[in-house]
């Protein structure tokens, strides 16, 4: 069928997975309500660092601000990673960052495309939409206690343009190239080890992260809760917050909005 791509199929998962720092044990649905949901029933009973909830399709897949995220079965890679990180519950917005670098090395490196990061969670194939990523953690009083990190990826097919707020791709479709999802889950778990030592110090993280911005040093249009803020779009700083020059002269640190491209006159 046009979109599929082929079954995973928990063995073959495992097996895929076997030596890696992150992704043991590993809980794989054919069909579930939210994987982020799955790893934080798990997180709060005590699953290790590293457990990982896949699906097929999701029914109640979650995006930020409480949007609906769409996995079309068979056609994505949605995933859920219990982490137990050492930063602060204020740091905890740099593990958007570092999924986001490590799912564009990921990309970059199994498909040879290019992706730009959209601030906060987006990541971009060409100005559309090809994943999201959505963390939400459990704190202990003033520590976190866990975070679940939530990636989903458009693999073959994207949802279709009636159901999605922004223009949405798929990977195949813009690489012209038939992706392996578990070469792909697994380069996307190496690069997360790879980076993950460096949360708590977090500059390498906001320099990779800052290097695939969209619309960097362009006029932005951010919705925030108080308001829309225009502004030349100048970096991310280490705690991941974006910052907007506005025409004032003053810099402003947005840690939430939703961000577009100013329509040029
Ligand atoms: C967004 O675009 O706002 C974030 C989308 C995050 C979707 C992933 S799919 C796996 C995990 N489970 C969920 O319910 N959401 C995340």
């Amino acid at each position: 069928m046009p979109g599929m791509t082929a079954p995973l199929h928990a063995p073959a998962v495992v097996h895929a997975l076997a030596g890696r720092r992150l992704g043991h044990p590993v809980y794989l649905f054919q069909r579930i309500g939210s994987t982020n949901d799955e790893a934080k029933r798990l997180a709060v009973s005590g699953a290790p660092e590293g457990a990982l909830v896949l699906a097929e399709t999701q029914t109640a897949g979650r995006g930020r601000a409480g949007r609906t995220w769409l996995t079309p079965p068979g056609a994505a890679l949605a995933l859920s990673l219990v982490l137990r990180p050492n930063v602060t519950p204020r740091q905890a917005a740099r593990l958007t960052m570092l999924a986001g670098v490590a799912v564009c090395e990921a990309l970059e490196a199994v498909a040879g495309v290019r992706p730009a990061l959209k601030w906060p969670n987006d990541i971009l194939l060409g100005e559309r939409k090809a994943g999201g990523i959505l963390v939400e953690s459990g704190l202990a009083g003033e520590r976190l206690e866990y975070a679940v990190l939530g990636i989903g990826l458009n693999v073959s097919a994207a949802p279709p343009p009636e159901q999605v707020e922004f223009p949405a791709t798929a990977l195949e479709v813009e690489s012209g190239r038939v992706v392996d999802r578990l070469t792909l889950l697994a380069a996307i778990l190496d690069a997360l080890a790879a980076h993950y030592d460096g949360l708590a110090e977090g500059t390498a993280l906001q320099a990779a992260w800052q290097a695939r911005l969209a619309w960097l040093g362009q006029t932005v249009v951010a919705r925030t809760a108080a308001g829309e803020v225009t502004g030349l779009a100048e970096g991310v700083d280490a705690d991941g917050a974006l910052l907007v020059r506005l025409a004032s002269g003053e810099q402003q640190r947005l840690l939430a909005a939703d961000v577009r491209l100013r329509p040029s006159r």
